[in-house]
């Protein structure tokens, strides 16, 4: 069923303020890029077509949203947000549309819901939404007559001392009737002002005029941040990380520093979880029940079983069974398995391997493309020599095997089920299952070495 409403996202902007080579709305908050933001606000409305205005840069912002369905519109030169949209006039097809600024990150869906539902009410051509804030900064003033009604928009750099003590802002945020009248205003506007763009902010006053624009005033300010420049960047992650950690401690988790400690918003995380300071859950990390995390540990997708424990160490594309230990000083590389009551512990570098249930390797060890059986114990210093310069191969070890300190195994290579292999070993050749494999240089002993040395 069609909603009859289509949304149009301006993203042609130079974002100028963000001293960036990249276009601003590419720039990434909470792992996403700042369009993907607004994309799945829209979402929330059902819009028929979505409309994603380009100009600098356009291409990349194109080629990264390349595989979603968007209708991309040119605007070269952007001329202003006006002209953005007066770029959009035969690709708008619904009665109705909304006007998103690519750069409104975290605009809530129930708030673009309510715009809608007043727009349509009041039959107005024109619906803004607007917030009060206490430091209105570089935002656009709205300006309201004697009766409270909306008169217009100035932009903070053409607004005189008055007009910039109005805290009431605009969001940048519209809904628009696809009528004529709407498009004669829009192409009624001209650039006499501060930027000499043609502002959208011009289609207020004019529609005001008219007695045919209406406002809402949404009264979560946060919700409405504008990403102009960097700080405004941090703001914005600052406060959709707070939020996350506020769901996450109201859902049971303790997050013991709340200032120290990011987890993405994708992220899910069991009952009674502990966070400890300086723990980074990136992409889509799933964390079970009872596990302490941190302090000092970056996670990206990763799987933590219930009850695991993780300290100082970075694991990434890992997956780490219940009870199990890793860390300090872990770092865990994607296609890492790591069994139940398994610990990884002091320096021990794993990529592409799995480790059996119990399994230990507790120091200064490199695991790669490897299957490590239930219960192997690997020594300290002990390696796998997967890469020969050209290709990679496979080590396995068997259940119960233990591997002495300092060992290297060269790939391909197996090492059966409850085989021992002396510390110091390089080993070339399969070590049958319950053998004992010695591959090191006998050791010599002199007997009264000094003392010979001296008489000499
Ligand atoms: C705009 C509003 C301001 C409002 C603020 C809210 C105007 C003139 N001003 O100011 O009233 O308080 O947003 O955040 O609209 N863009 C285009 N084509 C252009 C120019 C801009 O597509 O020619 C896009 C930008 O890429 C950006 C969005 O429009 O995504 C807003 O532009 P920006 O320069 O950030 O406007 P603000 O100064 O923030
Ligand atoms: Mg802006």
């Amino acid at each position: 069923m069609n909603s009859g409403l289509d949304v149009v996202i301006l993203a042609a902007g130079k974002g100028t303020r963000m001293r960036s080579q990249y276009p601003k709305v590419l720039h990434r908050l909470a792992g996403a890029p700042l369009l993907e933001h607004v994309l799945r606000a829209a979402a929330g409305v059902s819009p028929d077509r979505s409309i994603v205005v380009l100009g600098h840069k356009g291409e990349q912002v194109q080629a990264a949203f390349a595989d979603r369905p968007l209708s991309f519109v040119t605007q070269d030169p952007p001329l202003g947000t006006g002209h953005a949209i007066q770029c959009t006039r035969h690709e708008v097809t619904s009665p109705v549309f909304l006007v998103l600024p690519g750069d409104v990150p975290l605009i809530p869906p129930e708030a673009l819901i309510r715009l809608v539902e007043l727009h349509r009410e009041s039959g107005a051509l024109l619906t803004l939404l607007t917030a009060e804030l206490d430091d209105p900064r570089a935002y656009g003033r709205v300006l309201r007559d004697k009766q409270g009604r909306v008169s217009g928009v100035v932009e903070a750099a053409d607004a005189n001392a008055e007009e910039l003590t109005v805290r009431e802002v605009n969001s940048g945020v519209y809904c628009l009737a696809n009528r004529p009248e709407l498009w004669e205003a829009l192409d009624a506007l001209s650039p006499v002002n501060a930027q000499g763009e043609l502002y959208l902010t011009d289609l207020v006053s004019a529609t005001a005029r008219k007695r045919a624009c209406s406002a809402l005033v949404w009264p979560h300010s946060e919700d409405l941040i504008g990403i102009n420049d960097r700080r405004d960047l941090a703001k914005a992650e600052r406060t959709l990380g707070q939020r996350t950690l506020e769901e996450l401690m109201l859902s049971g988790i303790t997050v013991v520093d709340p200032e120290r400690t990011y987890v993405s918003p994708e992220s899910q995380l069991g009952q009674d979880t502990v966070l400890f300071p300086g723990t980074h859950l990136e992409g889509a990390c799933r964390v079970g029940r009872n596990c302490r995390v941190g302090p000092g540990a970056q996670l990206i997708d990763t799987r933590l079983e219930d009850g695991a424990t993780v300290k100082w160490s970075v694991l990434e594309g890992a997956r780490v069974g219940a009870e199990a230990r890793v860390g300090p000083y872990a770092h865990l590389r994607p296609g890492t398995q790591i069994g139940s009551h398994a610990r990884v512990g002091n320096f021990v570098e794993v990529k592409a391997a799995s480790l059996g249930d119990g399994a230990k390797a507790g120091h200064l060890a490199y695991i790669g493309d490897a299957t490590v059986g239930a219960r192997v114990n690997i020594g300290a210093g002990a390696i796998t020599c997967n890469y020969d310069g050209v290709s990679k191969h496979h080590t396995q070890i068997g259940a119960g095997a233990f591997i002495g300190s300092n060992v290297s195994l060269v790939a391909p290579v197996t090492v059966g089920d409850q085989a021992v292999v002396g510390a110091g070993s390089v080993i070339v050749q399969d070590v049958p299952p319950g053998a004992l494999a010695v591959a090191r240089a006998r050791q010599a002993v002199k007997p009264d070495w000094k003392q010979h040395r001296e008489v000499a």
